[in-house]
């Protein structure tokens, strides 16, 4: 399939119906089904056979491992039999959590949460990371991929500078991605879809601008065109 959009759709739904519905819905226009936490959480490695099914999609399992690096490595090797073709663990981990991920999930590409979306300025000063808010982006993206991180999660607002600083082998991936005149909801630092894709994202996280549309794959369809424009050679 050569015209799929280079975007994750966060299926964060309560229930495997409703997953599966707004998967089926938008799977002809994205290239990823991203299952959470929420997913995750309440019905283990049955959501992610439940995503997976028949649709020829890649799935990104979010689960955010956040642990001391054996536990880390526990967990990765858990989930790595169900083949997800990303996992996420948090770069505020350092260097042997990561590490362990990679090595306990060869097949998986490992990306680093560098800072959640969700923060602003202020809540660094909160939790006592040293800023400005690009600066802690650039030094968690370097110290994860040095520990082997093959991708990376951060918001468009940094993509570009974390790109200068990790080169061009590196998957990033934007999630805080707003359509313009979209509701920002919880996401501090945003962009709009195209904004990212031209600052050098690889792969857009979208969640509910596209799962609480009235018709979720129009959503995906709207949002999508524009962007095989831009990459061409989406696969
Ligand atoms: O609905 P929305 O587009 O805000 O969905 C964003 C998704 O991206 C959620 O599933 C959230 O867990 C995830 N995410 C994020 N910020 C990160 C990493 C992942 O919002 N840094």
């Amino acid at each position: 399939m050569t015209d799929r959009a280079p975007i994750a759709v966060a299926l964060d739904a309560p229930d495997l119906d409703t997953a599966a519905y707004w998967a089926d819905l938008v799977t002809p226009h994205v290239s990823t089904l991203k299952v959470g936490l929420e997913l995750y959480l309440r019905f283990g490695p049955e959501a992610v056979a439940s995503v997976r099914g028949p649709r020829g999609v890649d799935v990104f399992l979010d689960l955010k491992l956040h642990d001391i690096p054996a536990t880390v490595a526990g967990a990765a090797r858990a989930v790595a039999r169900l083949h997800p073709d990303v996992l996420t663990v948090h770069a505020a981990g350092g260097p042997d959590v990561i590490r362990a991920a990679v090595e306990a999930a060869p097949s998986t590409m490992i990306a680093a949460v560098t800072l959640l979306t969700s923060l602003g300025p202020a809540d660094l000063d909160r939790i006592g990371v040293t800023g400005p808010l690009p600066d802690a982006v650039r030094r968690l993206a370097v110290l994860a991929v040095a520990a082997g991180a093959r991708g990376l999660v951060c918001s468009p607002r940094e993509v570009a500078a974390v790109r200068a600083e990790v080169g061009p082998d590196v998957t990033l991936i934007t999630p805080g991605i707003r359509p313009p005149g979209a509701a920002a909801h919880d996401q501090a630092r945003t962009a709009t879809p195209e904004e990212a894709l031209r600052a050098g994202a690889d792969l857009l996280v979208i969640g509910r601008p596209i799962t609480s549309a009235p018709d979720p794959g129009a959503a995906a369809a709207a949002i999508a065109a524009p962007l095989r424009r831009l990459t061409p050679a989406a696969g």
